[in-house]
């Protein structure tokens, strides 16, 4: 096609007259033209450009990247734009840079071969895209916070979030992951782009372990990946990103790692995208973390109350059953046949007295015998009877700390704790293994009150250990994964149970195939010396006082009644409070009062004593109850000595025992029977 001869100055005016900067380039890289549009931008005088390297124009941070990328195009010329999703930046005269976008065309002249670079200042437009970038950031999270708050758990939330920061931050990797028992394990909860396995040796790759202890702990919020070394030339090794904690008040719950292939590091305002983005993670982490403490707590609850009721009437039952049993076996003295059948009835009426004992255990919910208890003295002294239990193939490894404070429990209870702890584990270790019994104490922040310190107190195994699920449920009363008639779900569940009364916590930690610890955390006592001796055996139990039984079940006091007459004691029954009194009245020897505490019409044996005080103040009164001791708390005056309650069924030998003490008790002391 013939071309029409046109004026070179026209030529000349037409590239000045092109808003954006138009520069020719030499194979070598030499600048041999620049249009006025050139010389504004870069803010050149004219002619100052002409036969410089191109690189003038270019920071020189992206000298080595450029000449790469000028001979790539030397080799394979055509019209494209330059450095395509790559942020391109201009130099000017005075050292200032800004943003550019460039586009180049071959250009064949006289046999050389020259580049036309379009050269745009796109200061502006970066600047409205940012702000544009910045409004999509900010619904985003409008978006994401309203599923915080509905949200009912964490995974979706999570992924709710990858994805939607997955797409505004170009990342092509992202992941949560949830810091499993103090830290020691992480899972992850959502991820994007890769799957679990690789999404830990990712972060293990970029994260020495050190860092990640840091980030978890919460000394440090967050640690930024810059661009490796290789990434310059290798654009497949480019990797940037953060990984940032998820911060909550009460802890630090996991981590959000975000990567990106590409050598831009995350800009400042992606950076406190991403944060906002965690406060977010971190409050649904703690949100649902609180509701299923809560959960868990009116779980126990009411499960508490219900087997506190069973058992309140089961243990008057029982009562029936073993009072008629140790009557028979008096009776049937001389049949030794007959005797054998009544004994093992009486061994099984015990076993049940002893299940519904542990479910008081669980269902009360304060012990009134908690005292000081030399926990390093009271473990030292458990050594045989463990290393017996446990048998030859499991190690007893003892931890204790020799120093350690006094805690608040109950010493018999405790014991009876730990050896259900060492029963479990042994159970959990079938092939033998280890046990260790530690103890040591920590200032504690959380279960203390008045600042008091906690004594921890903790059984560990190498055994088989448990599952989520299980760990959830193990403290549940009757919860049992073992096989029918191996276990009757009952041991936590008791554990449980002292350890609340005591004003403590019980925390389980364990992991499939790894072994389990069960932490009891019991709240430090003030020294008050040695631990209060339970109370010996073979006391005196006979008498032949009179003594009045104040009982509104008439079965359960014939049984009392019965029980007090084989003991030597003279007996007359009443089912009220006027009752008693009117009886008290008649027969002025009586020595004693026994009263149930929960009497019919809403009468209650402490009613009777709260008169007896007024009317008789030398009489002792002695209390029986089916309850859980925390049930009737509500009706002790308050600073008054707590009154001694035999639990229902008794033996006849604590009945005589508890009867002849209070009896035995030297006069002087004004009230009812206290000892
Ligand atoms: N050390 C442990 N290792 C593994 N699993 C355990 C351990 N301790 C408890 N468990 C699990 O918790 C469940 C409940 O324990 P718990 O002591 O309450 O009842 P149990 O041992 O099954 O029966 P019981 O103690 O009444 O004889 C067990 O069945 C077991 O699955
Ligand atoms: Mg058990």
């Amino acid at each position: 096609m013939p071309r029409m001869r046109v004026d070179p100055k026209l030529l000349e005016a037409l590239a000045d007259a092109a808003p954006d900067a138009l520069l020719v380039v030499d194979s070598k890289g030499r600048i041999q033209f620049a249009n006025q549009a050139t010389l504004l931008m870069f803010r050149y005088p004219a002619t100052a450009l002409i036969g410089k390297p191109i690189e003038t124009l270019i920071p020189a941070r992206f000298h080595p990247r450029h000449r790469v990328d000028r001979s790539r195009y030397a080799r394979d010329p055509r019209n494209r734009p330059m450095g395509l999703n790559l942020e391109l930046v201009g130099r000017r005269g005075d050292d200032s840079e800004f943003p550019v976008e460039v586009s180049l065309s071959p250009l064949g002249v006289s046999g050389e071969r020259l580049v036309v670079a379009a050269v745009r200042d796109v200061t502006e437009l970066k600047r409205s895209r940012e702000l544009l970038r910045r409004s999509q950031r900010q619904v985003a999270l409008a978006q994401l916070a309203e599923h915080a708050v509905s949200t009912i758990g964490v995974e979706s939330f999570c992924k709710d979030m990858l994805q939607v920061l997955a797409e505004l931050l170009k990342l092509s990797h992202a992941g949560v992951c949830e810091r499993g028992h103090e830290g020691k394990h992480l899972r992850f909860v959502a991820v994007h782009g890769w799957d679990d396995g690789q999404a830990l040796a990712g972060i293990g790759r970029v994260l020495p372990s050190a860092r990640l202890q840091r980030l978890l702990t919460g000394d440090t919020q967050q640690v930024l990946l810059m661009p490796g070394k290789n990434a310059r030339r290798d654009p497949a090794s480019y990797l940037t990103g953060a990984i940032i904690s998820l911060r909550g008040p009460s802890k630090v719950h996991g981590l959000l790692s975000l990567f990106r292939r590409s050598d831009e590091p995350l800009s400042p305002d992606e950076i406190m995208f991403a944060q906002s983005a965690t406060h977010l993670a971190a409050a649904v982490f703690e949100r649902l973390h609180h509701q299923s403490l809560l959960l868990q707590a009116s779980k126990m609850e009411a499960l508490g109350q219900l087997t506190g009721g069973v058992a309140h009437d089961f243990n008057n039952l029982l009562t029936v059953i073993s009072g008629n049993l140790q009557i028979l076996e008096d009776v049937l003295f001389d049949q030794p046949d007959a005797q054998a059948l009544v004994a093992s009835a009486a061994r099984a009426a015990r076993r049940g007295a002893d299940l519904t004992s542990k479910l008081l255990a669980f269902s009360r919910k304060r012990q009134l015998t908690a005292q000081a208890v030399d926990c390093a003295h009271l473990l030292g002294g458990m050594r045989d009877l463990l290393q017996r239990t446990l048998g030859e193939g499991i190690e007893l490894r003892y931890r204790i700390d020799p120093d350690l404070q006094h805690a608040l429990a109950d010493p018999g209870q405790l014991e009876s704790a730990v050896l259900n702890l060492a029963l479990n584990a042994r159970d959990a270790m079938p092939r033998g293994g280890a046990l260790t019994l530690s103890a040591h104490q920590r200032a504690s922040s959380r279960l203390a009150r008045n600042g008091a310190d906690t004594v921890v107190v903790e059984v560990s195994d190498s055994g088989e250990g448990m599952s989520r699920e299980v760990i959830a449920r193990a403290l549940e009363p009757f919860f049992t994964t073992k096989a029918a008639g191996k276990g009757t779900g009952l041991g936590l569940s008791m554990v449980y149970g002292f350890v609340r009364h005591w004003g403590g916590d019980v925390r389980i930690y364990s992991e499939p195939g790894l072994g389990t610890t069960v932490r009891l955390l019991l709240p430090a006592a003030p020294v008050q010396g040695a631990p209060t001796v339970l109370q010996s055996q073979g006391q005196k139990l006979r008498g032949r006082e009179h003594l009045l039984v104040v009982e509104d079940d008439p079965e359960v006091a014939s049984i009392a009644k019965a029980q007090l007459r084989s003991l030597g004691y003279q007996v007359t029954e009443s089912a009220s409070i006027n009752g008693a009194i009117e009886a008290l009245t008649v027969h002025r020897d009586i020595r004693l009062v026994f009263t149930d505490v929960v009497l019919l019409g809403g009468e209650t044996g402490f009613q009777l004593a709260d008169r007896l005080r007024v009317e008789q103040p030398e009489l002792p009164v002695l209390f029986c109850s089916g309850y859980a001791e925390a049930a009737l708390e509500d009706h002790f005056s308050a600073g008054a000595e707590r009154p001694r309650i035999l639990a229902k069924p008794y033996a006849r030998e604590d009945l005589g025992a508890a009867i002849r003490a209070l009896l035995d008790r030297k006069p002087g002391r004004a009230g009812d029977a206290r000892p």
